[in-house]
């Protein structure tokens, strides 16, 4: 390690906790100053040695199983000396590492303070995928040692897929001996490309082998080495939980065992390769024995065993699958999906473990419905990924499931979600209270198709899982973003230290665009990710100049039409993504909508009734960005303008994006009223982006108006029987 204390020039300069920042990431439940200073003594280091002193403040610890959180810790800093009082050997961990990080504040002379601290959830984790590529073990320590600084304990182990099985099965050499190796595939062959202009893309050159004429990637883990981890993670609090992803994902077991797929081939079907069957015993065998294997290296509770992502056409096409399903009287693959699940939901808690899934694996039925012959039992956890699919988090509550956070946006970190995203992530604060019980708590994920080094994988990582960590440990109403990202600032002082190659350039803004209905204006607030940074904007279209309004962390409120154009400025430039829009307050923002034939499809409602006159557009950021409400079919609304006004134009704004089956309506009807009764004849205003168009496309349904009204109905026509993407009428 590198010395930190000599980074830090003020370290020890600032003496009191009072008014003053503790910086310590999570940021603690309470802090309390207290009276005078402790001075730790370094007699054994010499001065300019300081961080070996760093390890010679020994607090005493005690455990109190009587204080009422779980993991909780005092930690009682007073002229005399320091203490750690804790409810369970992590907490008096918890309580260490809050003082290492005090150390890093304060060098020798911390202010006296109490705090007590716990963490809100209990599962604060992060998924690393060593499938798609592969990592040392002492990266993963590395990661282990990080978890355990940010107060975290789940290392999740993505440990088998596709494109590589990563764990030694004593009974099966062939899964790694055959299955850990590889030419290279499609994402090899981007990374190796992107490699030519990026170095940042480099194939860890370790896992290249040559072997009888061919060169491969790959690599596992023996046993004996996983068992290492388990006890360095152990030492740690941290819990390691592997994943042994079934019955999809699974073509390194069945380009060795073909006869284990319903056809007996080993394929990619049209978009996952083909699973192993739900309807062969000896599939279960085998995966039983591998499990066995598997909870035998690992002492977790929890056991993954993947479930998403099925393709199920081979299903479809095999008799054993018709006359399975046919003697449990399911009438969805969904619910034959469920059986192997139930299966394996079965073998592991017999042996006393609990089974945690993806959430695709809710789709076999609901206790609560009729078709429950495909439900889950409700000890299977369910990890939440498909953020795209509304109600997922509700329905898996609704069924009694414990529940673990990951959705893909923005806990996907291979992503591109700013931090910003992480930090403020709000579905925890969303659980009905009647189901907060359920909520284990969250991770960020890591898959890692273009993970082709550690270092790449480090950027992905960090600093997100930083923000993370407050996220999940600290209540929501102490999390303090701009004082985390001062916090961060010296964090990263640790982080460099221990050579984590987290991502330093986030010149992202982050703008939020609120509606004053009172105030009759918009409002934008500015925020990056930069502690204290420079941004510029101008509201004439022109890009920002360093002599350009500067934002001033308050509101911008806009009266009039404006063309906004927002940038960090970095030595006087302005960095891109910019923000650009049109922001007005038309006529119909904030206006009553009545939805008269049908309502938004149920994920995607956006802001529900609020959506169309919000003074919020929807963007080519792309149907999922929250702002558009979709539609399955034609639709009607009615805008009540509250007063009749003087109309000079409308127009409503679609999304087509032909892969996911989002088109252009064939046409929308404009019609007026003074009354809400007599309504005008119908302007018709016609489609002409052709339907075959592919790419992100938008159109302004537009009609010039000359006329009063109050009232506008808006009849949408789906032609094309796919999705219909709409938002914001805006009238002028
Ligand atoms: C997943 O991302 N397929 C769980």
């Amino acid at each position: 390690m590198k010395n930190l204390f000599l980074s830090l020039p003020f370290a020890a300069m600032a003496l009191s906790a009072q008014a003053q920042q503790v910086n310590v990431i999570p940021q603690p439940v309470s802090v309390v100053a207290g009276k005078g200073i402790c001075h730790f003594d370094c007699t054994h280091a010499a001065p300019v040695l300081q961080d070996e002193c760093y390890g010679c403040i020994t607090p005493a610890t005690t455990i109190d199983t009587t204080l009422p959180h779980p993991d909780e810790y005092v930690l009682a800093i007073t002229k005399k000396g320091v203490s750690i009082k804790a409810q369970s050997e992590a907490g008096v961990q918890y309580g260490r590492e809050t003082l290492a990080q005090l150390q890093l504040q304060y060098g020798h002379h911390i202010p006296a303070m109490t705090i007590t601290d716990w963490p809100r959830f209990e599962w604060r984790g992060l998924m690393l995928d060593c499938s798609r590529h592969f990592y040392t073990l002492e990266y993963l320590k590395k990661q282990v040692d990080i978890l355990a600084h940010y107060k975290m304990n789940r290392l999740h182990l993505h440990l088998t897929d596709d494109q590589g099985w990563r764990i030694e099965i004593k009974r099966y050499p062939e899964l790694t001996q055959q299955g850990a190796w590889r030419e290279f595939n499609e994402q090899d062959s981007i990374c190796l490309r992107e490699y030519k202009d990026q170095p940042e893309f480099e194939l860890d050159p370790r896992f290249i082998i040559h072997h009888e004429g061919k060169t491969l990637y790959g690599g596992y883990y023996t046993q004996e080495q996983l068992r290492d981890l388990v006890a360095y993670a152990e030492k740690k609090h941290v819990t390691i939980i592997p994943e042994i992803d079934m019955p999809g994902h699974t073509q390194a077991i069945s380009a060795l065992f073909p006869e284990f797929t319903a056809t007996g081939e080993a394929k990619w079907g049209t978009v996952f390769s083909y699973p192993l069957s739900p309807a062969k015993e000896e599939v279960y065998t085998f995966l039983q024995n591998v499990l066995d294997e598997v909870m035998d290296i690992f002492p977790s509770h929890y056991i993954h065993i993947g479930a998403d992502e099925v393709e199920k056409d081979t299903w479809k096409k095999s008799e054993a699958c018709q006359a399975l399903m046919k003697r449990e009287g399911f009438e969805t693959y969904e619910a034959l999906q469920s059986y192997f699940v139930n299966r394996m939901h079965d073998y592991i808690t017999s042996k006393g473990r609990e089974m945690i899934c993806w959430d695709d694996a809710i789709e076999g039925g609901d206790y609560k419905a009729d078709d429950n012959a495909g439900a889950l039992p409700s000890s299977t956890d369910i990890m939440y990924w498909r953020y795209w699919v509304g109600g997922v988090p509700q329905r898996v509550m609704e069924q009694g499931h414990h529940i673990i956070f990951t959705p893909g946006s923005p806990m996907y970190v291979a992503h591109s979600a700013p931090m910003y995203d992480v930090y403020h992530y709000d579905g925890f604060d969303k659980v009905p209270v009647e189901y907060e019980h359920l909520v284990r708590g969250g991770q960020v994920s890591l898959w890692a198709e273009s993970m082709s080094n550690f270092r790449r994988a480090d950027y992905c990582i960090y600093p997100r899982l930083v923000a993370l960590s407050e996220r999940l440990w600290t209540p929501a109403d102490v999390m303090n973003w701009k004082s985390f990202k001062q916090r961060l600032d010296i964090e990263k002082l640790w982080l460099d230290a221990h050579d984590v190659r987290y991502a330093k350039t986030f010149a992202t803004l982050n703008a939020m665009q609120q509606t004053d209905l009172e105030g009759q204006q918009m409002k934008v607030v500015f925020d990056s990710e930069f502690s204290d940074p420079d941004i510029r904007y101008t509201l004439d279209g022109s890009v920002p100049t360093a002599s350009s309004l500067r934002y001033a962390d308050e509101p911008i409120c806009i009266t009039k039409p404006v063309d906004m154009v927002a940038a960090i400025m970095i030595d006087g430039k302005a960095q891109e993504p910019m923000f650009r829009r049109h922001l007005e307050y038309h006529k119909a923002v904030g206006a009553k909508v009545e939805y008269t034939t049908r309502r938004w499809h149920e994920s995607y409602k956006a802001a529900e009734v609020a959506t169309f006159t919000d003074g919020k557009r929807g963007s080519l950021t792309g149907f999922g960005d929250g702002l558009w409400q979709g539609f399955t079919g034609s639709f009607e609304v009615i805008v009540d303008l509250g007063e009749a006004k003087d109309l000079s134009s409308f127009s409503m704004r679609f999304l087509q994006d032909i892969g996911p089956g989002v088109f252009m309506p064939g046409q929308v009807e404009v019609q007026l009223s003074a009354d809400g009764t007599n309504y005008s004849d119908a302007i018709t205003i016609k489609n002409d982006v052709p339907s075959d168009l592919r790419g992100c496309q938008l159109k302004d349904f537009e009609t010039p108006l000359s006329t009063r009204a109050q009232y506008i109905k808006v009849n949408v026509r789906n032609t094309q029987g796919g999705f219909v993407f709409a938002d914001e009428i805006v009238v002028k």
